[in-house]
C-alpha cells in the first residue's frame, strides 16, 4: 500500500487566495505579529495543531447524539468509558482546555516555594506552575542539544539531573511533569523506558509523576517505531502503558482529541481527586461536564478512538517525514529527527546574516506569509529572549527556530508542497530576507501582543 491518507475528503471550506500586495499590508497592519493577522488573510496556517483538526463524519453523527443534561448526561458516560479504558485513571474529570486542567491539578498539588521539574514545561504549564509562586525547572535530556543528530527521544527527561534535583532539598520538588511528545523541546518523544526510569525516581523521593498528554497518541506511535522491544504493540497498548505509569495526567484534548475544545484531568489517589473537584466545580463546572457540553465529550470521545488507529498515525507521520525531505532538499535545516506534530525550522542557520537582537525566526516566518501566505510561530529569541528597556535582546534563546504546526487530517499533500515550495524560494536568496525590530513589548506573553517592524 503507498502511503496515503486512510480518508477522503467529505466537506471543504475555501482557503483565501491573497496578492503578494495584500499580504505585505496585512501583515504591517499586524505590526509584523501573525498572531494578530485575522485568519481570513491566511492561505496556509500553521500557526497552531491545537483545535484546528478535521472532524471525521463518525465525530458529526456522535456530536448529534450529544446529551445536554446539566447532570450525568449519556454523553458524560460515553466520554468517561473511552478515557477510563485508556487510562486506567480511577478519577477522570472533563475541563475545558489543557490550561484548565493544569491550573486545577498544579493547586491541589503544589505549596508556593516549590519546584515543578519537566523535561520541557509547555508556556501555559510554566505559567500555571509560577502563578502558584513556584519554580518550573525544565530538565531536557542533554542529546537534545544537537538539534541534528538522530537520537530517537530526544524528549526524554534527564534522569540524572532530576535525581540531583530530587536530592538537593527533600519536599522542595513538589512534582515531575513529562510531556509527551515534548512541544517546547522540539516535537520530540520520549521513550517508554525514560518513563519508566522516572516512574522509580519518583516512587523513590515520594513525588508525584504526572503526564502532560497534550500528544499522547503521536508519542505512542513514535514509540512503536523508534524503541527496540515495542515493535509489535499498538498505538493503544503503548498509549495505555504510559498512562499507567503516573500518579495524575492532564491532556489538552485540542490536539489528539481531534477536536477544537476539551481537556480531561485524570488522577489515582482519592483525596487529590476530592481536593481538584471542589476547584473544577467552583471554577469550570459540574463534574460530569467541566465546562463542556454534551455534543463535545461525544465528539471528544469518537477523536479518542480514531487517533489511536495506526493507519490514521502512520499516515500522519509520514507527511510529516515528507515535509521535512522537502525542507531539506530545498535547503533547510529541520531539528531531526522529525516528530509528528510539527516542523521545527532551524532559521538561526538559513539566515546567519540577522543575528538573534534582529530576530531570524521571526523574520522567516514574517517571509513564509509575505511570499506564500502561511502563518507559523517563531521559537527564538523573540518568544524565549530576555530584553532590556529599549526592547534590545539582551540574552538570546539557545535556538533561532520556526515551528510549522500541521492541523490533523485538514491540509493535503499538495498544500505541503506548496509550502516546501515558498520555503525553498527563500532558501534561495536568505540575505534578502531582512531582520525585525521591537516597536511595542509587553512585559507578559510577549509574542502574542509584541508589534514589530522590518530594519
Ligand atoms: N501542554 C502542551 C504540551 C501543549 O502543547 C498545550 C497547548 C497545552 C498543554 C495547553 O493546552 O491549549 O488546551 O490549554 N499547545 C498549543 C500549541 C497551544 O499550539 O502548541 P490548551
Amino acid at each position: 500500500m503507498p502511503l496515503m491518507e486512510p480518508y477522503r475528503i467529505k466537506v471543504v471550506e475555501p482557503i483565501p487566495i491573497l496578492t503578494a500586495q495584500q499580504r505585505a499590508e496585512a501583515l504591517a497592519r499586524a505590526g509584523y505579529n501573525p498572531f494578530n493577522l485575522r485568519a481570513d488573510e491566511v492561505t496556509i496556517d500553521l500557526l497552531s495543531d491545537s483545535g484546528t483538526g478535521a472532524f471525521s463524519a463518525a465525530q458529526q453523527a456522535a456530536a448529534a447524539l450529544g446529551d445536554e443534561s446539566y447532570a450525568g448526561a449519556r454523553s458524560w458516560f460515553r466520554f468517561h468509558e473511552v478515557v477510563s479504558d485508556l487510562t486506567g485513571f480511577p478519577h477522570i474529570y472533563p475541563v475545558h482546555q489543557g490550561r484548565g486542567a493544569e491550573r486545577i491539578l498544579f493547586g491541589a498539588l503544589l505549596r508556593p516555594g516549590q519546584v515543578s521539574l519537566s523535561n520541557t514545561h509547555f508556556d501555559t504549564t510554566r505559567a500555571n506552575v509560577e502563578l502558584l509562586g513556584c519554580q518550573a525547572r525544565d530538565l531536557p535530556c542533554p542529546q537534545a542539544k544537537d538539534l541534528d543528530s538522530q537520537y530517537p527521544f530526544k524528549g526524554d527527561l534527564d534522569l540524572d539531573a532530576a535525581r540531583a534535583a530530587l536530592a538537593e532539598e527533600p519536599g522542595r520538588v513538589g512534582m515531575v511533569i513529562v510531556t509527551i511528545t515534548n512541544n517546547g523541546g522540539g516535537g520530540q518523544p520520549v521513550s517508554m523506558a525514560n518513563l519508566r526510569a522516572a516512574r522509580e525516581l519518583c516512587r523513590e523521593f515520594g513525588v508525584p509523576l504526572v503526564l502532560d498528554a497534550a500528544r499522547f497518541a503521536e508519542n505512542a506511535w513514535l514509540v512503536t517505531q523508534r524503541e527496540p522491544g515495542y515493535e509489535s504493540h499498538s498505538p493503544t497498548e503503548v498509549a495505555k502503558e504510559a498512562f499507567g505509569l503516573a500518579d495524575a495526567a492532564v491532556a489538552s484534548l485540542k490536539k489528539d482529541g481531534i477536536s477544537p475544545m476539551g481537556a480531561f484531568l485524570a488522577v489515582r489517589d482519592r483525596e487529590l481527586a476530592d481536593r481538584c473537584e471542589l476547584v473544577l466545580i467552583a471554577t469550570e463546572g459540574f463534574r460530569t461536564y467541566g465546562g463542556l457540553a454534551g455534543h463535545e465529550l461525544d465528539r471528544l470521545a469518537q477523536g479518542l478512538r480514531e487517533v489511536l488507529e495506526p493507519d490514521y498515525l502512520r499516515s500522519r507521520a509520514a507527511t510529516t517525514a515528507y515535509l521535512a525531505q522537502l525542507a531539506n532538499d530545498g535547503g533547510v535545516d529541520v531539528v531531526q529527527p522529525p516528530g509528528i506534530h510539527a516542523l521545527y525550522l532551524n532559521a538561526g542557520r538559513l539566515l546567519p546574516h540577522i543575528p538573534p537582537g534582529r530576530f531570524p525566526g521571526h523574520a522567516l516566518a514574517s517571509q513564509l506569509y509575505l511570499e506564500g501566505g502561511i502563518r507559523c510561530a517563531e521559537l527564538g529569541s523573540l518568544y524565549l529572549g530576555t530584553l532590556d528597556e529599549h526592547h534590545e535582546l539582551v540574552t538570546p534563546a539557545p535556538y533561532e527556530l520556526v515551528r510549522l504546526a500541521l492541523p490533523r487530517r485538514v491540509y493535503t499533500q499538495s498544500h505541503y508542497e506548496y509550502v516546501a515550495e515558498v520555503l525553498a524560494g527563500i532558501a534561495k536568496r536568505p540575505e534578502s530576507v531582512p531582520g525585525y525590530r521591537l516597536t511595542h513589548s509587553p512585559a507578559l506573553l510577549r509574542h502574542f501582543n509584541c508589534r514589530l517592524e522590518p530594519v
